[in-house]
């Protein structure tokens, strides 16, 4: 009895002391397709540039009723943290009608912007990779928030004591326009540690300007998804995944950026910044569980067959018939797959992986242990 009693005050103490933390007032974003709310949309029209696929219908049928530069038929995570967390979906840093920025950015920003890598474009382009889609990279990302929030040390501070920063996903279209661009594993393998160690770079300047809670996404198990299934489509059964029909080299390739990303989170020395909470979010095994048991989660066409796109074979893909172009198709009931255009997912599955992380356990500390409401 004594010893619960305790127990109940310290986890009172404990939760008090956290309170102030979990009182996000508004939430900063960086990274790519996975987190763009629009800046990629007011990026093309400001330069004039060719509209991507998924600037066009069906992208965003089920939420928005029309598209948003998001690259799924609804919300992504970020809108579901947003949600959650009672504020506003998260405008893009990037105007339209050809403003640079956003001004009124009272409850957050959002910097991603899809196709973005982690490292320079010229260390890809350097390589024979240019990106087809943008070169607003991690940095460009990072210099874009400290000219329009951070133009004084004391507004940064303010502002980032009470945000949520989402750092990525970022760094997996690094490796996506490399190995579309014919490149040998192994090759991109040799710069993975460069990734990794980008990212935490740009999460330790976060912190030095003042961010508290650095909530910083892996990659997706990109061995599931259709366009790879489609690239690397083999006889050879051994290279798949008898569970989960996924490719296993794949996969393992981005267990090993993650592995790499959570080991090196861990060695940022958290006692150099008072109170810091920096947070792993587990991407792949949040997704990993739709993959292993899609009917139990609703996904009745199962995990690994885009709803939206070129038709025929057995992932619905095809490179050049592209979701959102003149002769692609879209299923009738987004809802029952995983995967929404080949490359990414639909809003349930967003949905879905939001709540393991934000309400389960695929975010290590625990998000919701940090954020236990009193309600008494
Ligand atoms: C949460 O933030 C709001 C707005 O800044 C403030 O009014 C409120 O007192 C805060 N709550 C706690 C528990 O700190
Ligand atoms: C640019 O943004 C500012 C501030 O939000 C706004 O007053 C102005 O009208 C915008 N300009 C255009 C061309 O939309
Ligand atoms: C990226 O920058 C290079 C020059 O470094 C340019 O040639 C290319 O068109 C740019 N790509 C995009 C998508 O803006
Ligand atoms: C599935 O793969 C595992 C490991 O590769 C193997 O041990 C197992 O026998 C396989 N099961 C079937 C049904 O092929
Ligand atoms: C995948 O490969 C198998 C065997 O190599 C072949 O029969 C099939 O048509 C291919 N499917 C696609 C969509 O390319
Ligand atoms: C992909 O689409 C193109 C254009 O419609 C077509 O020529 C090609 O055969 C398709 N490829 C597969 C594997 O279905």
């Amino acid at each position: 009895m004594a010893i619960s009693i305790c127990f109940a005050i310290l986890l009172l103490i404990s939760t008090i002391s956290y309170a102030y933390e979990c009182n996000y007032t508004s939430i900063i974003s960086f990274g790519n397709s996975l987190a763009d709310t629009g800046n990629i949309k007011n990026l093309v029209s400001i330069h004039h540039s060719q509209p991507p696929h998924f600037l066009f219908p069906p992208y965003g049928e089920t939420f928005f009723h029309k598209p948003t530069g998001r690259c799924s038929n609804g919300r992504l995570i970020i809108d579901f943290i947003a949600e959650g967390l009672g504020l506003p979906l998260i405008p893009p840093y990037v105007g339209d009608k050809r403003n640079l920025s956003n001004k009124d950015v009272g409850q957050g920003v959002n910097y991603a912007v899809a196709g973005a890598t982690a490292l320079s474009s010229s260390f890809h382009e350097a390589r024979g990779v240019s990106n087809p889609t943008t070169n607003a990279t991690l940095q460009v990302q990072l210099k874009w928030f400290k000219q329009s929030l951070c133009s004084t040390s004391s507004d940064c501070q303010q502002l980032l004591k009470h945000s949520l920063i989402l750092m990525g996903e970022i760094g997996g279209n690094d490796y996506n326009h490399e190995l579309r661009a014919g490149k040998p594993i192994n090759e991109v393998k040799s710069f993975v540690p460069l990734v990794v160690k980008t990212i935490i770079a740009a999460v330790k300047e976060v912190i030095k300007l003042g961010a508290k809670t650095v909530i910083v996404p892996g990659n997706f198990p990109i061995g599931c998804s259709s366009s790879y299934l489609t690239m690397y489509n083999n006889s050879d059964t051994k290279m798949y995944d008898n569970k989960t029909g996924c490719i296993i080299w794949l996969n393992k390739f981005a267990e090993y950026h993650n592995q790499l990303l959570e080991t090196e989170l861990q060695k940022i020395p958290k006692f150099n910044y008072h109170h810091v909470n920096i947070i792993y979010a587990d991407y792949y095994n949040a997704a990993m569980q739709l993959y292993r048991s899609p009917k139990e989660f609703g996904f009745l066409n199962g995990g690994l067959k885009a709803c939206c796109g070129g038709g025929g074979g057995p992932y619905n893909f095809n490179q050049s018939v592209e979701c959102g172009g003149p002769s692609s198709t879209t299923c009738t009931d987004p809802d029952t797959y995983v995967s929404w255009d080949g490359v990414h997912l639909t809003e349930a599955a967003y949905r879905l992986i939001y709540k393991s992380l934000f309400e389960g356990s695929y975010t290590m500390p625990r998000f919701n242990s940090l954020c236990t409401n009193i309600t008494s």
